[in-house]
């Protein structure tokens, strides 16, 4: 058998986040490197790989049979759809797409609040932890990974029903610790990005100030 590949920065910090023993759901998992990975290394006990496309769902079973991999199962559909009570899983990560896709994947399934969730998105990450706040889920953690020039943020979240009003700022800071050289990188893109709309929109600059003085 072929000696198991490693996970780039991004797929291992949010590997990391997963509870030892996890029955997993990998949402959009495309070649299924995260659930082959965890169960090859005795991190999971099952998971269910899904995906809303077929073509990428058959990448992910490549990656399954090449490696030999037990206690993994494939299933075709949007979001957490492709579940049902029965799998007992009881993580989800959702990783490598929109804050807005996430946000729409956790909004419409009634099993998200029944699940950790580790939530990697692409863009919009504000987005998605306004949505957070605004209906009771919690932050546990909150990291940063690099790749090459590129700066994701990684979050473990779980319902509690607790809803907070929280600033403007917290969408774009959330739980970072601030002191760590990759999420200061990732908040400064954040301040790159807002600086760019600031020139439409003056609203944003004491957005901004804020922004930098948190980063002093
Ligand atoms: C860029 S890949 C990310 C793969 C992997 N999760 C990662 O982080 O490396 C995004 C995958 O999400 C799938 N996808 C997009 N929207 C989805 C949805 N609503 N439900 C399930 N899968 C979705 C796409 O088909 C694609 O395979």
């Amino acid at each position: 058998m072929e000696r198991l590949f490693s996970l780039d920065n991004r797929l291992k910090t949010c590997a990391s986040l997963v509870p030892y023993g996890a029955r997993l759901v990998d949402v959009g998992t495309d070649h299924a490197y995260l659930p082959v990975w965890l169960l090859k290394n005795n991190r999971i006990s099952y998971a269910v790989a899904s995906d809303i496309n077929q073509k990428p769902l058959d990448s992910g079973r490549l990656t399954a049979e090449k490696y030999q991999t037990e206690n993994i199962e494939f299933r075709l559909g949007p979001g957490l759809e492709t579940l049902s009570r029965s799998d007992n899983i009881d993580t989800a990560v959702i990783a490598g797409m929109g804050g807005e896709i996430i946000r729409e994947i956790i909004g419409g399934s009634k099993l998200a609040k029944n699940l950790t969730l580790i939530l990697q998105p692409m863009t919009k990450s504000e987005v998605l932890i306004k949505y957070l706040c605004d209906n009771g889920f919690d932050i546990i953690t909150q990291v940063c990974a690099g790749t090459g020039s590129k700066y994701y943020t990684i979050l473990k979240v779980k319902y509690t029903g607790d809803v907070r009003k929280k600033d403007k700022s917290f969408f774009y800071l959330g739980k970072l610790d601030l002191s760590d050289e990759t999420c200061k990188k990732f908040v400064q893109n954040h301040i790159k990005n807002l600086e760019n709309k600031s020139k439409g929109d003056s609203s944003l600059l004491p957005l901004i100030k804020e922004l930098k003085e948190k980063l002093k």
